[in-house]
């Protein structure tokens, strides 16, 4: 781990939004490839793009609310269309019937809430008359060769570095920087990864730099996406800087008639469970047209935000632990506070292994109260109503009912 990443892995949890025209159509970021949309019938959504509730300070509070520390938002999506007032394009917010640049707003709220900031920026760009075709393209039914033909992708390649340019240099400070993404027809040639990389820490060089324009070597940060990871990324053989991106609902863009809400709990839970492997999460909401979150999500990043006000302690600054937790828990340590987080509450006791002669004091995170524990005895003659203890256990006491926070939390204090 470098200086340059401190923050984040710091940090731990962020804020992702997907935010552009396409909450006007409110069927997901993809409507304009799934439905197959011409530019033409896509773009008039521009004129009904009209955000008047837009308040990005009330975002910020309660991103921060939430525990996050960090948000990426999108300047950029897929459509092609910029949330900013670009002067590459006429494709952008200001001519809309919002007519201001969205993005500065946005920067400076959440800046101002004391939240760092970060921009996605799409390398896909569906509405650029010079980007080739490919098989997510919403023209994809058309003959290739005769779609293909007078495009040229070095004149769309100079078109996106002075959008990311513009990104990186009149804004300030950007400290995290997500491109996406490279579709099978394409490749680090399209984009000429390296150079673009080149540039971006040319004009940002602390900004942390995702991974999905095909330069591994270039980039700073996994991104696996709406997927739990199993254990800890690593590339070489060494464990790598993560951070998995999850939305709320299987949509990163507001998408009106999906329900699909993923519980508090399972993404408190999923905080957790990445947190326990080195990881960081990146949760998304899909502003609606008019800029507000939606209910649903507000409630969720309250749930999420009642949880970490007592609890963040778990998660800033915590990684891996190398001991092994036990089962239905997950461990994240800090030094020498080692953090039991129990998904699952058992009857009566729980056994950590490895531990004894380790521990020097226990406590419930969410109210300070000190759980009894032991070290185990493995000379104890067991009565044939109980079963032995094991050597090199620790053995807490807990009480039979569960304490009624989202995910129980016990911190050990570590000799
Ligand atoms: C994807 C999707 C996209 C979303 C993103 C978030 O690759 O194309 O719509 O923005 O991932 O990770």
């Amino acid at each position: 781990m470098t200086e340059r990443t401190t923050w984040f892995v710091q940090d731990r949890f962020g804020l992702f939004i997907h935010w552009g025209v396409y909450a006007v159509a409110a069927r997901h970021e993809w409507v304009q490839s799934r439905e197959k949309r011409s530019t033409d019938e896509y773009g008039r959504y521009m004129a009904h793009f009209d955000p008047d509730l837009y308040d990005p300070a009330a975002w910020a509070r309660e991103a921060k609310a939430a525990g996050m520390r960090y948000a990426v938002i999108t300047a950029k999506h897929h459509d092609g269309f910029a949330m900013w007032d670009t002067s590459t394009s006429d494709y952008k917010v200001t001519n809309t019937p919002a007519g201001r640049d969205l993005l500065r707003e946005w920067v400076d709220a959440f800046r101002a809430e004391g939240l760092r900031i970060g921009f996605y920026y799409s390398v896909i760009d569906w509405h650029h008359p010079h980007y080739t075709m490919d098989r997510v393209h919403p023209q994809r039914d058309e003959d290739w060769d005769a779609f293909n033909d007078g495009r040229d992708m070095t004149i769309y390649r100079e078109y996106m570095y002075a959008q990311v340019r513009e990104l990186l240099t009149n804004y300030g400070t950007v400290d995290v920087l997500w491109f996406d993404w490279t579709p099978p027809e394409k490749s680090a040639a399209d984009w000429d990864s390296p150079a673009l990389t080149a540039m971006v820490r040319e004009l940002q060089p602390h900004v942390i730099l995702n991974d999905r324009i095909d330069y591994p070597e270039g980039a700073d940060l996994v991104t696996p996406e709406e997927y739990q990871a199993k254990s800890w990324p690593t590339r070489n053989g060494e464990r790598v800087l993560w951070e998995t991106c999850q939305t709320l609902n299987g949509s990163w863009g507001y998408d009106r008639d999906n329900h699909n809400w993923k519980s508090p709990e399972l993404l408190i839970s999923l905080l957790i469970d990445t947190v326990s492997k080195g990881g960081n999460l990146l949760l998304n909401v899909g502003p609606t047209a008019r800029g507000e979150f939606q209910p649903e999500a507000r409630t969720t990043l309250e749930t999420i935000g009642n949880w970490m006000r007592q609890h963040s302690g778990a998660i800033y600054g915590c990684t891996a632990s190398d001991h092994t937790a036990p089962a239905d828990c997950r461990y994240t340590q800090n030094g020498s506070k080692l953090y039991l987080h129990i998904l699952n509450w058992p009857l009566g006791h729980i056994h950590l292994d490895g531990l004894a002669g380790q521990v020097t004091f226990a406590r419930f995170l969410h109210d300070g109260s000190e759980v009894a524990f032991k070290d185990a005895d493995p000379n104890l003659i067991p009565q044939n109503t109980d079963m032995p203890e094991e050597a090199g256990d620790v053995i807490l006491t807990i009480p039979t009912i569960r304490p009624s926070v989202a995910v129980p939390v016990i911190e050990l204090t570590l000799v």
